[in-house]
């Protein structure tokens, strides 16, 4: 019969394309041509309803053997090509894991970094707060609020960068101090580090720098109280050998105010020609001072039953003298050659 003749053909042509497929994509396209809904092989069983019945039991018989013989096939070539292909994929996959490995960069602390780090820690481990405020200030909480009223002249001594009406780029991180009591109730103990601004360029000053404010405000605290915490921080950041002294200096802010200078830690005060003190056996480090009364009225604590000591600092300047820098604009430039020193 042409049919069970047409069947045979197909078998072995399926047969052939299978033994010649080199991959089991190409042998997935075999599948669909040879026994796919549209194969030839399909179309015939899907007429034998019209033979008659015993050709119809022929032709099925023929046919379903004929599938069978095929997927059979298939399934073996299948089963070979696919074990060649993972050994293949398993081979160029393969990690040497002799190899080395790819080195990283390794990143380091800026030199200002790391003095506000040894500070901030220094007052977490007694018990202070970490408190920050934002870069652009109102002129209030910058000034008017810390006792410097508009039209005073201890504003001009800021150069301040201006901004829209009423906005300036903070000039230190003090108005943290007026922010930080206006949003709680004392005892307050809270540092506060930050970038601040300046229009001022030299060796010494950088139009942005930091500054780490603090305040402490309780019952009973005294310049005495100032001035211990301040001694252990700066052993704590410079070295245990070192003294300190307190100057009287002025802020508006404060009353009294002091700044507070540091025994020289490259000649300890002994050397007429130091490099470091020139001779004067000091180092400025601070101001500082007993948080005036009209600031604590300011922000509605009472001066009578509260006091409090403020300070603040610039740890850029503290890293110049800790790690002997010349030129504080160094710091900003991000020039690798000098910041990979650290
Ligand atoms: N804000 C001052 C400045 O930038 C530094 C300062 C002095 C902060 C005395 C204080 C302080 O809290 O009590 O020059």
């Amino acid at each position: 019969m042409a049919v069970i003749q047409r069947i045979e053909e197909l078998k072995s042509g399926a047969l052939s394309a299978v033994a010649a497929a080199g991959s089991t994509a190409a042998l997935e396209d075999v599948r669909v041509r040879f026994l796919g809904r549209s194969a030839e092989i399909t179309e015939i069983k899907k007429s034998i309803g019209s033979l008659s019945p015993e050709d119809r039991k022929e032709v099925g018989r023929a046919a379903n053997l004929a599938s069978r013989e095929i997927e059979e096939a298939l399934r073996a070539r299948t089963n070979e090509l696919a074990a060649g292909e993972r050994e293949a994929r398993l081979r160029t996959e393969a990690v040497d894991v002799t190899l080395p490995g790819v080195p990283f960069p390794k990143g380091h602390l800026h030199p200002s970094m790391r003095v506000i780090d040894d500070v901030v820690d220094f007052f977490v481990g007694l018990g202070y707060r970490v408190a920050e405020g934002p870069e652009v200030e109102t002129d209030y909480y910058n000034f008017t609020a810390l006792n410097i009223p508009p039209e005073h002249p201890a504003r001009s001594e800021h150069d301040t960068f201006f901004l829209d009406e009423g906005l300036v780029l903070r000039t230190h991180t003090s108005p943290v101090q007026i922010r930080t009591m206006l949003a709680q109730e004392p005892p307050v103990y809270v540092v506060c580090p930050g970038r601040t601004y300046r229009r001022d360029s030299d060796p010494t000053h950088t139009p942005m720098f930091h500054q780490i404010e603090g305040l402490a405000v309780d019952r009973g605290l005294t310049l005495g109280h100032l001035k211990g915490t301040l001694a252990a921080m700066a052993r704590h950041v410079f070295g245990e050998e070192l003294k300190v002294r307190l100057r009287p200096g002025y802020f508006q802010f404060t009353e009294p105010s002091v700044e507070m200078d540091l025994s020289c830690f490259v000649c300890g005060g002994n050397d007429p020609n130091c490099t470091l003190c020139k001779g004067a056996g000091w180092l400025e480090m601070l101001g500082a001072g007993m948080v005036d009364p009209a600031v604590l009225e300011e922000v509605g604590y009472d001066p009578e039953e509260y006091t409090g000591f403020a300070f603040g600092m610039g740890p850029d300047r503290m890293a110049m003298v800790k790690y002997g820098i010349p030129d504080l604009r160094l710091f900003f430039e991000g020039d690798l050659r000098f910041l990979r020193q650290f």
